[in-house]
């Protein structure tokens, strides 16, 4: 069967941790994955969730089939960290929730029910986005279109050329927008932006799917769902992909969650019925177990307090990371201003590093980045941030 079929490209993120892992220099270091690592360069798994994994052991009583849309105290609970507490929208119950399989099987299912009642519209992505938007989306079956973000002259949003963008998109085509911690690029909106773009939307009638797969890791989870909280104050149907991966480090339990926010209840209903349709013929169910975590620890308040600490100690020490990266370039002299790295949110940066620079660290230091430059400074530490300050300094004062 394969013999006259090319094999496929590797994956250009997930494809460059499975090199990382093959390489055996000891002194690599991989700045590529998105994927949080402590001082000791360890990904943990986090104090709170084997607290609520012991509960778990204890209190389980069944593996039977989870609902289609998986268990409702965690739909619950994510709505909570969606909407807040006293959210209008949970109080109205105008949004539909449903367990996914990680952000991405959140952003694929969303994906297959659009295409269901908007077969031409078009998807519009960031301009640049997450590589794995493009191929989630074209799989559904959608064409892509591109809107303008960043400016790479200025490391900023161009938000004039967003705008015009945003304004031409039709009614009834898709908008895929990253609600905090833009990957790849850092750079996030204003609160006036988010206004203004949640203005557009509603006016234009496009449809709103908001990725939100770092809450927490930006200033914290009140500040970071602020893009959420003006699209809900619109009025308008809206998408939103949750991913738990980061934020509770809960990589490899794929745990997400697809809310669907509608004006009135009825429609929610509505919304929840496809929303079921649509999983049964991918997945069935969801899987359980990171759901139960999830849910054990935002309605245990004393897991829930720890998760917080845990959640902020993640935030400050990538921070720390952007400062120590910024002074290390500053003091090797290396070309060029790096300086907005500090400002930009969550666990990425476009470092400004080229794609030949990024090949040349990947060959001769063992350095591992993603094409583009984007860097994960989650993957640096006090042990290896002077190899990699002085690897930088040696690429790029050649
Ligand atoms: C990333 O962007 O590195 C992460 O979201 C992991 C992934 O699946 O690509």
């Amino acid at each position: 069967m394969w013999q006259k079929i090319e094999a496929a490209p590797a994956d250009s993120i997930l494809g460059l941790t499975e090199a990382f892992r093959n390489d055996p220099n000891p002194q690599k270091v991989n700045l590529g994955v998105g994927v949080y690592k402590d001082e000791a360069g360890k990904t943990p798994i986090l104090d709170c969730v084997k607290a609520a994994e012991k509960v778990l052991l204890e209190r389980e009583s069944t593996k039977s089939y989870l609902p289609i849309s998986g268990d409702p105290l965690y739909a619950a609970e994510v709505q909570k960290l969606l909407f807040g507490e006293n959210g209008e929208v949970i109080a109205s119950g105008r949004a539909a929730t449903a367990h996914a399989p990680g952000g991405t099987g959140a952003l694929r299912v969303g994906g297959d029910l659009l295409k269901k009642f908007y077969p031409n519209a078009k998807v519009w992505i960031s301009k640049p986005t997450w590589a794995n938007h493009k191929g989630v989306f074209q799989t559904a079956g959608f064409a892509l279109a591109e809107y303008a973000y960043y400016n790479p002259a200025t490391r900023a949003v161009d938000f004039e050329a967003m705008v015009k963008s945003l304004e031409s998109i039709p009614a009834g085509d898709v908008v895929l927008l990253h609600a905090c911690c833009h990957n790849p690029s850092g750079v996030d909106l204003s609160n006036d932006q988010w206004r203004k773009v949640a203005a557009i939307g509603k006016a234009k009638g496009w449809i709103p799917f908001l990725d939100f797969a770092y809450q927490g890791f930006g200033e914290g989870l009140a500040e970071d769902r602020f893009g959420i909280e003006v699209f809900a104050a619109t009025g308008v149907d809206f998408f939103v992909a949750s991913s738990f991966s980061k934020n509770f480090g809960l990589y490899n339990e794929r745990t997400g969650a697809l809310t669907i926010v509608s004006p009135t209840k009825a429609e929610a209903a509505v919304a929840m019925s496809h929303l079921k349709t649509t999983i049964r013929v991918i997945y069935s169910n969801p899987p359980a177990h990171g759901g139960l975590v999830v849910a054990t620890i935002l309605s245990t308040p004393a897991l829930r307090a720890q998760w917080l600490e845990e959640l902020s100690a993640m935030r400050n020490r990538i921070k720390a990371m952007r400062v120590a990266l910024v002074e290390g370039l500053a003091d090797r002299k290396v070309k060029g201003d790096f300086s907005s790295i500090i400002s930009q949110r969550g666990m990425f940066s476009f470092s400004g590093l080229s794609d030949e620079v990024v090949q040349w660290l990947r060959t001769n230091k063992a350095i591992y980045v993603v094409a583009g430059g984007r860097i994960n400074l989650a993957g640096l530490t006090q042990a290896n941030i002077g190899y990699v300050c002085d690897a930088i300094a040696e690429a790029m004062n050649k």
